[in-house]
């Protein structure tokens, strides 16, 4: 029984930026934007949807398995997340060609400016979730190549296997039909406020709709917490305090390890929000989306410092 995580599997180049983006952007200028932030620092993270979220659900016990295209760099990054627990066996290498690259300028306010190059991800959509043995029993369908997304959705409708739908920064980019037969059959459907807007805006769906196609939608909102929907229950979890925020990037990846984590241990919802919300704040309080680290009783003993879980959690020990 394992989860299968597709998306993006890239290296991201992180920078800060001393200053607020927004004081540089002259209205009345716009038409020829032109700007060149001098940053303070940058460093090169192991990145990309798929392995953050399988990183995470590793940390949590899981054994997940990624799925995905990476260029010949990715030798180094392969060890690390095998020697976390991750399975890599479906991580194939496009020879002549670089890992996907992020590259991201983080301001004073958290405000992001970003860029990502495909590289060896955009042949990602030639591989098949059929060729993974044994047949995954859950899949996360994370922002990936456009078309590798679209491929797997169809074939976990064919295969009939539960998946989640993370469209999230791929929105922009997805066809609106595609995006349409993403959601509709999903398991669970995962995107933060802003991008359920646009969502609903490049689907034309009512969230009416969209609640009779999923079992689970979920709406992160950043720090102000989480909403989780079914057709007949709604759960609003708050965010637990981060002791300081050093990067906000992959923080929607680690709430949705977290959150499946839970799900696959067979608990309730709205503790699996809470696991979600915690696993966040871990990621939030280091610089990178895959450096910080814990163990499963150290994630017990801090989530029980904030909500009563009446032991479910023991099952995590
Ligand atoms: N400032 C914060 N303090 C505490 N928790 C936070 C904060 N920001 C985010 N979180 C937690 O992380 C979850 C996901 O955050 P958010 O909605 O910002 O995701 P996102 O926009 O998809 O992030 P990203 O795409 O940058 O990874 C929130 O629901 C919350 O639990
Ligand atoms: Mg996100």
């Amino acid at each position: 029984m394992t989860v299968l995580c597709s998306g993006s599997i890239a290296y991201d180049y992180l920078m800060t930026f001393p200053g607020h983006f927004k004081d540089h952007i002259l209205q009345e200028r716009l038409e020829t934007i032109s700007l060149s932030f001098l940053v303070d620092s940058m460093n090169r993270q192991r990145g990309g949807t798929a392995p953050n979220i399988a990183y995470s659900m590793a940390l949590l016990g899981d054994k997940p398995q990624v799925i995905g295209t990476v260029g010949e760099d990715f030798e180094s990054y392969r060890a690390w997340l095998e020697s976390k627990g991750v399975d890599t066996t479906y991580i194939k290498v496009i020879e002549g060609d670089y890992t996907a690259s992020f590259f991201v300028n983080t301001d004073q306010s958290n405000a992001q400016i970003a860029s990502f190059y495909s590289g060896a991800m955009s042949y990602a959509k030639d591989l098949s979730i059929a060729a993974v043995k044994p047949k995954p029993d859950f899949v996360i369908i994370s922002p990936d190549d456009p078309g590798a997304m679209s491929r797997s959705v169809q074939e976990c409708k064919d295969l009939g296997i539960d998946y989640l739908y993370d469209p999230s920064q791929q929105i922009v980019r997805v066809d609106p039909a595609d995006l349409i037969a993403g959601v509709d059959g999903a398991h669970s459907l995962f995107v933060n406020e802003y991008e359920c807007e646009l969502l609903l805006k490049h689907t034309g769906l009512s969230e009416e709709q969209i609640m009779n196609q999923v079992q689970i939608w979920v709406v992160t909102c950043g720090n102000n917490g989480s909403k989780i929907r079914t057709k007949d229950a709604e759960y609003h979890i708050p965010v637990v305090k981060p002791e300081q925020i050093l990067d906000p990037t992959g923080v929607g990846d680690a709430f949705r390890a977290g959150f499946v984590r839970g799900y696959r241990l067979g608990l309730d919802l709205q503790t699996c929000g809470q696991m979600g919300a915690l696993a966040a704040t871990y990621c939030l309080e280091q610089k990178g989306t895959q450096s910080h680290d814990y163990t499963t009783e150290m994630f017990v003993t801090r989530y029980r410092k904030h909500f009563d879980d009446e032991g479910k959690l023991d099952i995590l020990l």
